[in-house]
């Protein structure tokens, strides 16, 4: 869940890593560091607890000698406190080399103790320190960085990504990784290494995805990727799809209100290509969509808002294709011995396609021998190069913790996903796929409506700043919506949120409600097939009953939801399945106001990482 960068060629190398560090922030933000091998040939380094902002204003206050070879760190700690100390980067005993590291060395112990028992002492409570110093120890052997290196990694158990620099190798950085992210960037007579692309995307588009268990070392003009025991291997260029101003904030007040302004296009730019004269062309399923007439069983993994997208997916799935579907929290899945089969298609659903829990259930998947299929909206993520297939989600780079537009993607590629899984069972008939597909098309412009009506749900959201605990209710398609509503209000505004499925009250929750209680309704269509509307309203009467407050997401024009309510949200007609992409809008929008009005930060909220690289 830290951020890495590593740089070598000009002499501008902390200009280079400030700002690939201030693209990564969104991974870590308890501390901040570089390293940097000088003009003169000194290892410098700098450290700050807190955001990089700390860092920046340190370094104005008291600047450090640049050079043309670097490395930088945004940290989310695990091991020890967000401290000066446990800030990386990290040093060998003599001082001469530096290391970052993103993930946990699960056996940090064993490996202190060891250096302990040698006469080592240490300056943080990390475990990144242990393999500074052990990566020192193995380098005075005198045979390089990369291959001390390799030497390291063999040892370590766990996660992680290691970016290292020595003061007697100028111009080179050296990086590792295992089950943690890491990516090349190719520049003219300089070259990069990031977590992500965002790292560099600044100077470069041009990039090399770094395999499972390979090391990589860069200079100004050369890139070498090995194995851990030093045979080089091939790695594949990609072009980065975006440029750095898709990262910048360009105006808006956070990130996350400019992204939920980005839903319209982010749902646009997923289905971009992909309906073609009424039906879906997925040319990404490759070998996976000649193997999908044997499927038959999903199970969809994910956690946190991708796992309520893929509770819409099964919805909509097992309605249009008929098959049986399950979603597991990703950290769940393979604890409960599923049952996989060679005909169980695996889902799995990340926005960064590198979040651990999620990455460590697709291994799992595929070693118990079932077909995997990633929705991802990273290019070159783990998750997605070691799934049988992927749909790229084109929502662009997602920076604010909270996600947004990638949700509303996620939902966007797994319906078209559903449909053409129902076109190879025959389960719909091709005017029914298409039907499906022209309500699919036609929710980008619908969004550009939802987000008008923003101002409203502004006033509302200052209004109940105060507010200690708010309730999400919904049915069907409504359900994920509510927990997503809760979860986006407890991330940002730290106010206690719960959503629930309606028809559940009865079986409890209702007990929470009492005079001037908050309910966020998410109410079906009237014309919804499942008649579920009538139910919803008579949920909303028995609340109101007991002094519940309701603001109602509801369908424009829905009169028998007007004399229950004290607010209502409306949102413009769509067929039941499609409504979610709607009614979600102005639950993102409330969440990020009643932050912002009570003066939180709404892109980094306390205690939390964009990617959760760690288990
Ligand atoms: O990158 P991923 O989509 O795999 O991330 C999954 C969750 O960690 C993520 O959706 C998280 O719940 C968000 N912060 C919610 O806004």
């Amino acid at each position: 869940m830290c951020g890495i960068v590593g740089y070598v060629g000009r002499p501008k190398s902390l200009e280079v890593l400030l700002g690939g560090l201030g693209r990564l922030e969104y991974r870590g933000y308890d501390s901040a560091g570089v390293a940097i091998i000088t003009a003169g040939g000194d290892l410098v380094t700098r450290k700050r607890a807190g955001k990089l902002a700390v860092l920046v204003d340190d370094l104005k206050a008291d600047a450090l000698e640049d050079g043309s070879t670097g490395i930088g760190h945004t940290r989310w700690a695990t091991h020890g406190g967000p401290t000066d100390q446990n800030a990386h980067p990290h040093l060998s005993r003599d001082g001469k080399l530096a290391l970052i590291h993103n993930g946990i060395i699960e056996n940090f112990s064993v490996l202190k103790a060891e250096l302990l028992a040698d006469g080592y002492t240490f300056e943080s409570e990390t475990d990144t320190e242990v393999a500074a110093k052990l990566l020192g120890r193995e380098y005075d052997k005198g045979d390089g960085l990369a291959a001390a290196l390799g030497r390291v990694v063999v040892r370590l158990e766990g996660a992680f990504t290691l970016l290292a620099l020595h003061k007697d190798e100028p111009g080179v950085v050296v990086g590792a990784r295992r089950n943690s992210p890491l990516v090349i960037g190719l520049g003219d007579g300089e070259n990069f290494l990031g977590s992500d692309v965002a790292a560099f995307v600044e100077h470069t588009r041009r990039a090399v995805a770094i395999g499972q268990d390979q090391i990589v070392t860069i200079t100004p003009t050369s890139v070498l990727v090995t194995d851990f025991f030093g045979t080089e291997v091939e790695a594949s260029e990609f072009q980065v799809s975006w440029d750095a101003s898709a990262a910048e904030k360009g105006g808006w007040s956070s990130f996350m209100a400019k992204e939920i302004s980005e839903q319209p296009e982010a749902v646009a730019n997923t289905l971009r290509t992909r309906i073609v004269d009424g039906a879906v062309v997925l040319p990404d399923l490759g070998e996976l969509d000649a193997e999908l007439s044997d499927v038959d069983r999903i199970v969809i993994i994910a956690c946190g808002t991708a796992s309520y997208a893929g509770m819409l997916g099964k919805y909509a799935i097992e309605k249009w294709a008929r098959l049986p579907i399950e979603v597991q929290l990703s950290h769940e899945f393979r604890y409960s011995e599923p049952v996989l089969t060679p005909t169980t298609l695996v889902i799995s659903i990340s926005q960064s396609g590198e979040t651990m829990d999620t990455l460590m259930a697709v291994k799992y998947a595929i070693e118990a021998g079932a077909k995997t299929l990633s929705i991802c909206n990273t290019q070159g993520a783990t998750i997605a190069r070691e799934s049988d297939a992927v749909i790229y989600t084109h929502a662009g780079p997602e920076v604010a913790v909270a996600s947004t537009k990638a949700f509303v993607a996620q939902i966007a590629a797994l319906y078209l996903f559903g449909l053409h899984l129902a076109a190879v069972r025959g389960t719909l008939s091709p005017e029914a796929i298409g039907e499906a597909l022209g309500e699919l098309s036609a929710i980008p412009a619908k969004l550009e409506q939802v987000l008008l009506t923003s101002t409203r749900i502004t006033e509302l959201a200052k209004w109940m700043s105060d507010t200690r605990a708010v309730l999400f209710l919904g049915r069907h398609v409504g359900y994920p919506v509510a927990l997503e509503g809760a979860l986006k209000l407890k991330e940002l505004a730290y106010i206690h949120a719960e959503g629930f499925a309606a028809g559940e009250l009865k079986h409890g929750p209702i007990a929470l409600i009492e005079p001037g209680q908050p309910v966020f309704v998410v109410v079906p269509s009237p014309r919804d097939p499942n008649s579920l509307h009538a139910k919803v309203v008579s949920n909303i009467q028995e609340i109101r009953a007991r002094g519940a407050r309701i603001l109602a997401v509801a369908e424009q024009g829905d009169a028998a939801v007007l004399p229950f309510a004290d607010e209502v949200i409306p949102i413009p007609l769509a067929g039941a399945l499609f409504e979610p992409l709607l009614a979600v809008v102005p639950l993102q929008i409330f969440a990020m106001e009643l932050a912002t009005a009570k003066g939180l930060d709404v892109d980094q909220p306390r205690n939390l990482a964009k990617s959760v690289t760690v288990e």
